[in-house]
């Protein structure tokens, strides 16, 4: 999809057609209003004959309309002006878009970003607009022997009556297209089968990033995670064919001195379980057990793009977690890059083993700040839903920042304790730490875990076993969290 912004009346904007919203119940916005004057009255006749009366999720498309200059109008239910906030902006935006895609138009002006959306600004309006059209518009299909037809639509126009603010929305259409490929990127990798996304898939995928947007790309293998003595992470691995890879990217948008933001994304391209072996029901889900060393890559995709003034270090530990002969048994101790020993109960909480020894690696980078993201636990779907990935961190600053990051991108997180309280949970008689700390608050046990790892530096954590795909009909990556990352970046950036 191509998208561009533009200043035009609603009524002169050309080509197959003009989008515009009405709010419930038949209140036209200033576009449809517009529409409304040019025309002579034909959005208001639609409205009063009861065949839009503006409830979200609904459309009404017109034809031929005399004085408009494009093929098609439109109308979008936009639901109350009284509620109208980000949630219903997007909503309105998906809408639009679904619509529009099953039509046979090529080319659309949207005139949504102009709507008064609580506490938004324009580039707020123009960047989500974007990004809401490119994730509704996206497709997989690289798995089918039939691809399905390109779509019509190929041009989408974010139109804006005013001028004064142009130079808002192209700012935002820009972090919007950006963001958006970033995401798709995310949603490609996890999409793909376990078979075919293997760890050596994903250093390659790394390493075509880094040729084609001119990154730092390295991967480590087994030998060299041996010479690092990163055991943890070995130990997942030793139960499965596949070699396991460690995947460092760097983009390099600042002087060499200042200290880099690193972003940790777990890697594991299949998990069983290993001997701790998981029930069969949805066990082909985890195939998406990599979504967060996808969203490391799809944020990577997003900055290179963008080109913001900082320095990003991104790691990604990356193994299957499989039951084989040589696979590690619950009881079995091993010691940590760290040099902590950690006791294996479970061999299905294999997510922390391989982080762990990725967070005292990032101690090399002298980081301004470790984010760590990863699909960790069952709990945290329990406790969070789908809705906010799970945050922890060690500094409350560095929370604050990542809540407003999530917030602002429409990519939520949740701020969960991590307080000292809940290390009780994870004492060994035998080694230095458990790797599981029973049933109760099994998020908060996990962070508590990975938090040991973390002391030399701020660090953040967002569980996102939730956030990173959907189950049923619909199943598939979501690409989440590239949006509240990129943000969050950004904004760092922009402080510096
Ligand atoms: N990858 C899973 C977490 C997960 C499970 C995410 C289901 C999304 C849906 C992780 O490796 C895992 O198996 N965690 C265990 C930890 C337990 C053994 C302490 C879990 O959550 O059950
Ligand atoms: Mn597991
Ligand atoms: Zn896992």
């Amino acid at each position: 999809m191509e998208f561009s912004t533009k200043t035009i009346a609603p009524e002169r904007a050309p080509g197959a057609c003009v989008v515009a919203g009405v709010f419930e119940s038949r209140k036209l916005s200033a576009a449809a209003e517009a529409l409304d004057r040019a025309s002579g009255g034909a959005v208001r006749a639609v409205v009063k004959r009861g065949d839009m009366d503006g409830k979200s999720g609904t459309v009404r498309l017109l034809y031929k309309t005399r004085r408009i200059a494009a093929e098609r109008v439109l109308l979008v239910g936009l639901g109350k002006e009284s509620e109208f906030g980000a949630k219903a902006y997007r909503e309105a935006v998906r809408t639009a878009v679904g619509a529009l895609a099953d039509t046979g138009a090529a080319d659309a002006h949207l005139f949504l970003a102009d709507l008064p959306v609580r506490d938004r600004d324009l580039g707020w309006r123009a960047l989500h607009a974007t990004t809401v059209a490119a994730e509704s518009l996206y497709r997989f299909d690289a798995m089918k022997s039939k691809k399905s037809p390109p779509r019509a639509l190929k041009r989408m126009v974010i139109a804006t009556a005013s001028k004064a603010a142009a130079a808002d929305a192209a700012r935002g259409l820009a972090e919007g297209r950006a963001i958006g490929a970033g995401v798709a990127t995310a949603r490609d990798l996890g999409n793909l089968p376990g078979n075919v996304c293997t760890p050596t898939h994903l250093a390659e995928a790394a390493t075509k990033l880094a040729k084609e947007w001119k990154l730092g790309v390295e991967v480590l293998e087994r030998r060299d995670m041996e010479r690092l003595g990163m055991n943890t992470l070995l130990s997942v691995a030793q139960g499965s064919r596949q070699p396991p890879k460690f995947i460092v990217l760097r983009y390099n948008g600042a002087a060499k001195s200042a200290k880099p933001v690193v972003l940790v994304g777990k890697g594991i391209t299949f998990d069983t379980g290993g001997i701790s072996i998981k029930a069969a029901p949805e066990m082909d889900e985890m195939k998406f057990d990599m979504c967060g060393a996808a969203s490391v890559l799809g944020t990577f995709r997003a900055l290179a793009e963008l080109a913001p003034e900082i320095n990003v270090v991104g790691l990604v530990p990356s193994t299957e977690n499989m039951p084989g002969g040589a696979a590690t048994k619950p009881g079995d101790i091993v010691t940590s890059m760290s040099g902590q020993t950690v006791e294996i109960l479970n061999t299905d909480a294999e997510g922390r083993l391989i982080l762990c020894d990725a967070l005292t690696y990032a101690e090399r980078y002298d980081p301004a700040a470790v984010v760590d993201i990863a699909t960790l636990t069952g709990a945290c779907v329990i406790a969070l839903g789908h809705v906010a990935s799970g945050l922890y961190a060690n500094r409350d600053e560095l929370a604050d920042e990542l809540l407003e990051a999530g917030g602002e991108a429409w990519d939520r997180a949740w701020h969960m304790p991590l307080w000292d309280d809940y290390q009780e949970q994870l004492k060994s008689p035998f080694a230095d730490v458990a790797n599981i700390g029973g049933r109760p608050a099994g998020s908060v046990t996990a962070a508590c875990f990975l938090s040991r790892f973390a002391r030399k530096y701020p660090w953040a954590h967002l569980d996102i076993a939730g956030t990173a795909w959907t189950s049923g009909k619909n199943k598939g990556a979501t690409g989440r969290p590239v949006p509240l990352l990129t943000r969050f970046v950004l904004n760092r950036a922009a402080k510096a």
